[in-house]
């Protein structure tokens, strides 16, 4: 496993493994490694020969009140990580490295942004496709793994792709879980005691609104409310957003129908989690 820091590095290994042509295989992270990272190097091992790893905490994503300094990093764990994966490069490259100057032609994601995450993270998805873009044609992968956890992300990136022909297949991996229900998220650390014990929650609270729509409850409304109900009587959390709408356009539904997505952020004391189901409902 290589680690590479620079630019220019990187541009000769990718070179060097298009003239094998090698297939390449590319996971996308901020670093401090999880189960659902893992999940994602499994996948991007089995259908490549060649597996990039990135780990660099993208400012451009994070708005000025966010978590940017103390976003949980290691290194040191995440190489191990790594290894164990099978990974073969891991690009972990500095902020000035990755952008030596401020940018003169920035990208604005139009649709998708007003709804969830987008809605209280003014500018996070124009960081998100920025980087994204700019890793694209350095790792110039086949294949790119993300999580279904982000569910808005993947469907932006989704779009990105669609829209600018970028030649790569975008892979959507299932959101990983601890035993009780609760996401595997690199935020979770921040989590007290009481609120860990409280935050599974918010999945159990997902499934329960999954058995009232087979139970033949049609009205997002009514879910959503049901969801709030259940939240506030199980965690001290502070709700952010409970939604319900088509996936992957993120569009409002007046009728649970086709395929929709239940996506919800509640805040904690020091950490904001989301989570989500995305169904289809004939
Ligand atoms: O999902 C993430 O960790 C980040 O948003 C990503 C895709 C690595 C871009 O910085």
């Amino acid at each position: 496993m290589r680690v590479i820091t620079t630019i220019s590095e990187l541009k000769e290994a990718i070179q060097a493994e298009k003239s094998q042509q090698n297939t390449i295989g590319f996971v996308p992270t901020m670093g401090y490694l999880h189960e659902g990272h893992r999940a994602l190097l499994k996948k991007a091992r089995q259908e490549n020969q060649i597996v990039v790893l990135s780990i660099f905490v993208n400012p451009l994503q994070f708005g000025p009140n966010e978590d940017l300094e103390t976003y949980p990093r290691d290194f040191e764990q995440d190489q191990k990580v790594a290894g164990e994966e099978g990974v073969d490069i891991i690009f972990y490259p500095s902020v000035t490295e990755m952008y030596p100057n401020e940018l003169s032609v920035t990208m604005t994601v139009n649709k998708r942004t007003d709804v969830l995450c987008g809605e209280s993270r003014p500018g996070h998805f124009d960081g998100v496709v920025a980087v994204v873009t700019k890793l694209f044609h350095l790792v110039q992968p086949d294949k790119a793994y993300f999580g279904k956890k982000d569910a808005q992300q993947l469907a932006i990136i989704d779009g990105l792709v669609n829209d600018y022909n970028f030649p790569l297949q975008i892979v959507p991996v299932d959101t990983v879980r601890e035993h009780d229900g609760l996401a595997k998220s690199s935020r979770n650390v921040y989590l007290t005691e009481k609120e860990r014990a409280e935050a599974p929650a918010l999945y159990s609270s997902l499934l329960m609104a999954v058995d009232l729509i087979k139970a033949g409850e049609d009205n997002p409304e009514s879910i959503v409310n049901a969801i709030t109900d259940r939240i506030k009587t199980e965690t001290s959390g502070e709700i952010d957003y409970i939604s319900i709408l088509t996936y992957p356009g993120l569009e409002n539904m007046e009728i649970i129908k086709g395929r929709y997505i239940i996506a919800l952020a509640v805040k904690f004391t020091k950490a904001r989690l989301i989570d989500n189901v995305i169904l289809v409902e004939e």
